[in-house]
């Protein structure tokens, strides 16, 4: 599965983008309001020293005005996909961005219905939100699994990105519900490298070596 980081904040970005496991990023307005910098400058900087997938999400809610936002996005960077909400407008700005070469992540998808309307406006990512789901007494991972499914019978190739993910938990649950990315904040990604017994052993491991009075280097 594929990692993604979700924030706007430089300098976890690449403290993130070092540990090389990481393959695209997604900001969006609340994350860029977060970050108290300039939309488009945050972008370009992020697009300069990563080289994946970055989201930039548009502003406007008619397809016009998403259209014309969304091409200004794309040529910030080649490495720039263009984000929009998962309403009618949002799709047919899909549709359109798509057609013209741009990669597009559909976002706050909360049914599988919408998930496939996505997929057919020739959406390159899908972003089903399943913190805000669970948030709601739903059970999010349900969505992934039946978008997985949808989407297989229909051989979309729209990619499943779980979104709105909270714990190492809901990552653990959406790769075996066949998402193909996750995007995470970077206290959850860097809790996934995390176990006590990874601590312990280790510790009982040096106390060992350290017995053994040897040196390898
Ligand atoms: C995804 O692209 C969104 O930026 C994000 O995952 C939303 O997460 P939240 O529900 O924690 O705000």
């Amino acid at each position: 599965m594929q990692i993604f980081l979700d924030t706007a904040e430089v300098a976890l970005l690449k403290a993130g983008v070092a540990s090389g496991l990481v393959d695209g990023v997604t900001t969006n307005p609340s994350l860029i309001a977060k970050s108290g910098r300039d939309f488009k400058e945050v972008i370009a900087e992020i697009c300069d020293f990563f080289k994946g997938s970055v989201s930039a999400e548009v502003a406007a809610l008619d397809a016009p005005t998403m259209i014309a936002e969304g091409r200004v996005l794309a040529k910030i960077a080649p490495n720039v996909t263009v984000k929009v909400p998962l309403t009618r407008d949002g799709l047919i700005a899909t549709k359109t961005l798509s057609d013209e070469g741009a990669e597009v992540n559909v976002t706050l998808c909360f049914t599988a219905v919408q998930a496939m309307l996505a997929a057919k406006a020739g959406a390159t990512y899908i972003s089903p939100f399943i913190g805000r789901l669970d948030d709601m007494g739903f059970n999010g991972m349900d969505l992934i699994e039946e978008i997985r499914a949808i989407y297989d019978i229909y051989d979309f190739r729209t990619k499943i990105l779980a979104a709105s993910i909270r714990s190492p938990q809901h990552v653990r649950d959406a790769a075996l519900a066949g998402a193909d990315c996750a995007t995470i904040p970077v206290p959850v990604f860097d809790a996934l490298f995390k176990h006590p017994l990874t601590d312990k052993g280790l510790q009982d491991f040096l106390k060992d070596w350290a017995g053994t009075g040897q040196k390898i280097l």
